[in-house]
């Protein structure tokens, strides 16, 4: 399934929350300049950058479908940032990419010294809605990608070992109430399912795995985020 800025948008209220979240914690300066990695359709870098008066806000996707076609947004991968910035900003897109020890220190040396990195992730990689649909890839014989993000301790030790200043990680378990279980299926849609072909067999299985394991109507759906903060000292220690 590939990347749709419709079907993401369609819970657009419920993915606010975590960015009202993660911004309480920013530490604003004027004349900063900030990327977001894994920008997505863009509407979380542009309120970023209203955020900060006077500022540069760069978004950048790999994604040709999600990725806005106008000036301040650029096809790239987040393994391959380069630059100096005071704000590295991600929300809801580290959980893509690999090896997080290497790119947190990756990340780290493309922060300007009194630089803040500030970072939103999924953590509900065992709810069944993602369970399920590792099981129901693994019976078609696809290939099911290992989550990359770690435990939640882990992030504090990483960033310590850093060197980081000011450092906040939580978990946080956002519980929105959907429809139905039909409903858990089109958000895991928007994101999760694009790892996978989802074919008609898939999607038939993955939605009867889910209206078992989430019965009801209204349902809740708890969601578990990792929100992280982290400033790198002013000079280097
Ligand atoms: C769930 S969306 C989040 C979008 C936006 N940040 C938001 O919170 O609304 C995840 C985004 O990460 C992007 N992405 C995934 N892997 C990436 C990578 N390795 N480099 C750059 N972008 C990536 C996807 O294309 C997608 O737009």
């Amino acid at each position: 399934m590939t990347w749709n800025p419709e079907q993401y948008n369609r819970f657009r209220s419920e993915r606010l929350a975590p960015f009202e979240d993660l911004v309480r914690w920013l530490k604003v300066r004027p004349g900063m300049k900030a990327v977001d990695l894994g920008c997505g359709p863009g509407e979380l870098t542009r309120r970023l950058g209203t955020l900060l008066p006077e500022s540069e806000v760069v978004g950048i996707d790999s994604s040709p479908e999600m990725i806005p076609k106008e000036p301040g947004f650029q096809l790239a991968r987040i393994e391959d940032l380069e630059g100096q910035y005071d704000l590295i900003f991600s929300h809801a897109a580290l959980h893509w990419v690999d090896d997080h020890p290497a790119l947190f220190s990756k990340l780290w040396a493309c922060l300007k010294p009194g630089g803040q990195l500030l970072v939103q992730m999924p953590y509900n990689f065992d709810h069944p809605s993602h369970l399920a649909a590792a099981r129901v890839a693994q019976s078609l014989g696809q290939p099911v990608r290992e989550v990359p993000v770690l435990r939640v301790e882990d992030y504090a030790r990483l960033l310590y070992d850093l060197g980081a200043l000011e450092t906040q990680v939580l978990v946080k378990v956002y519980p929105h109430v959907l429809a139905d279980a039909d409903a858990i299926v089109e958000w895991t849609k928007g994101t999760l399912l694009t790892a996978y072909t989802v074919t008609e067999a898939f999607l038939e299985n993955y939605q009867a795995e889910v209206r078992r394991a989430c019965p009801g109507s209204p349902v809740f759906y708890g969601f578990k985020r990792l929100l992280l903060s982290a400033e790198k000292p002013a000079t280097s220690i």
